[in-house]
């Protein structure tokens, strides 16, 4: 079941994720975090912060798993997603740094992919899933194919990808262009999934990949199959489903 909640900015569309977040917290403190990098969470990570800073959660007993990483990063590389994570999230709570999962850049490929994937079936599974959505529909990093990949592997970032991401580095070519990221099982797994969107620019992807047809040339798409998924959306990104929610 997917369940659609229209907010009238970015900014509200993050303090209502936050709050969703939360409220997951404060009912389950040990819950298991599937977490994502980008621009949409940084809002709602600035929110989860604050409300840390004001005793409002507790982040002593939760454990928290990455959506995904570069290949061939160091963790310390300020493009790379540990970075990010470190810099937005785990720096400002009380989340215990052993407790925080990120695909590893520095293994072997095939190694760290498996052991991605024990992890999360040790840790119990994904309690919230948060995601954003790529214009190309992709989720994590499972970039639009003719088939789903199942579990973590590594992937070529489809062009548009890379060019979307360009804007956090100095020029196009220094772009990484190889990522691993958790596979469709791991994300569809999850007993709850909070997608965030923002933005015009979105607007198209959100009408196919929610109320079009469920296929692997859209990623996102599959999410209609899952029973537990909120959609959280400014206006601008819901322009175009406004006449179906
Ligand atoms: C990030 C991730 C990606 C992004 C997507 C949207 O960990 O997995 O799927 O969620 O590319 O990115 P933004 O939010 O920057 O538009």
């Amino acid at each position: 079941m997917m369940d659609f909640i229209c907010t009238q900015s970015y900014d509200e569309m993050s303090i209502k994720a936050a709050a969703i977040i939360s409220a997951q917290l404060i009912n389950k403190p040990a819950s298991v975090l599937g977490l994502a990098t980008g621009s949409s969470p940084l809002g709602t990570y600035s929110y989860l912060s604050e409300w840390y800073s004001q005793g409002i959660i507790d982040f002593s007993q939760a454990k928290s798993i990455n959506l995904d990483e570069y290949a061939d990063i160091s963790p310390d590389n300020k493009q790379s997603y540990h970075y990010y994570m470190h810099k937005n999230l785990f720096s400002k709570v009380n989340i215990n740094p052993d407790n925080t999962y990120i695909p590893s850049s520095e293994k072997e490929v095939a190694a760290a992919c498996f052991e991605y994937d024990s992890i999360i079936e040790r840790l119990g599974g994904i309690d919230l899933m948060l995601l954003g959505i790529g214009h190309n529909g992709h989720i994590g990093f499972n970039e639009p194919s003719d088939r789903l990949e199942k579990n973590t592997h590594c992937v070529e970032l489809a062009k548009s990808t890379i060019a979307a991401n360009s804007r956090f580095f100095s020029s196009a070519d220094t772009v990484l262009t190889k990522a691993l990221t958790m596979g469709i099982k791991q994300i569809m797994q999850a007993r709850k999934i909070l997608l965030i969107v923002s933005g015009k620019d979105k607007a198209k992807i959100v009408e196919k990949a929610f109320f079009g047809d469920i296929t692997p040339l859209v990623p996102a798409s599959v999410l209609q199959l899952h029973q537990n998924v909120t959609v959280i959306g400014d206006k601008e990104a819901f322009s175009k489903i406004a006449n179906y929610i």
